[in-house]
């Protein structure tokens, strides 16, 4: 509804300036510290999958781990981290993706999935989707379904979503 949307637009911070001149930083901390959004932010996230049954939900670092955390817990699901390299101890898989300045890897061990298992994907924001996309390329390496992937925010002129769709994942926004 759109007083969920004004909501949860009204709990998330802005920063100008951050991290660079010129951008508007979108801070969910602000969001996360109000127990009311973040429960509404976190049910709104799990509500069509309730009575389904979800695998796996893979959270991207850093903030992606906070929701998604709270998203398998309420689906009965496993987690599974998509963390920044280097990080990961047991044997994983790794993809370069862009950031809108450069690019950078990610990883995922090599067993966090079994061919065929229903996976959302969730992170707290979407800008030119170079992250979940390389997410869900790793993701769709070793045999994951992706059911959706899913974000608090979308900040739609940057055109994240029109690149996970071009994957063939279903993309879900609570806030634009
Ligand atoms: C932010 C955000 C997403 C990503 C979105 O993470 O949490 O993961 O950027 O940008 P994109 O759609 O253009 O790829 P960041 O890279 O700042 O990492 P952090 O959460 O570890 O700080
Ligand atoms: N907020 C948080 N993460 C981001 C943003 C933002 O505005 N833009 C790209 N990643």
């Amino acid at each position: 509804t759109s007083s969920l949307q004004s909501e949860l637009a009204a709990a998330i911070r802005t920063i100008e300036n951050y991290p660079k001149p010129g951008i508007l930083f979108r801070d969910i901390t602000t969001l996360l510290g109000n127990p009311r959004a973040f429960r509404r932010s976190i049910d709104e996230l799990v509500h069509p999958y309730a009575g389904t049954k979800i695998d796996k939900v893979a959270g991207i670092e850093a903030r992606g781990f906070i929701l998604g955390g709270a998203v398998a817990h309420q689906l009965s699901s496993g987690f599974v981290p998509i963390r920044k390299k280097g990080k990961l101890p047991h044997d994983t898989v790794r993809i370069a993706y862009s950031l809108e300045y450069g690019v950078d890897e990610m990883e995922m061990h090599r067993d966090a999935i079994t061919p065929g298992e229903k996976v959302i994907v969730i992170d707290d924001l979407i800008a030119t989707g170079g992250t979940a996309e390389g997410a869900c390329k790793l993701l769709k390496q070793m045999g994951a379904d992706i059911v959706a992937a899913c974000f608090v925010i979308d900040l739609p002129d940057l055109g994240g979503r029109k690149k996970l769709e071009a994957l063939g994942v279903e993309v879900r926004t609570l806030v634009e």
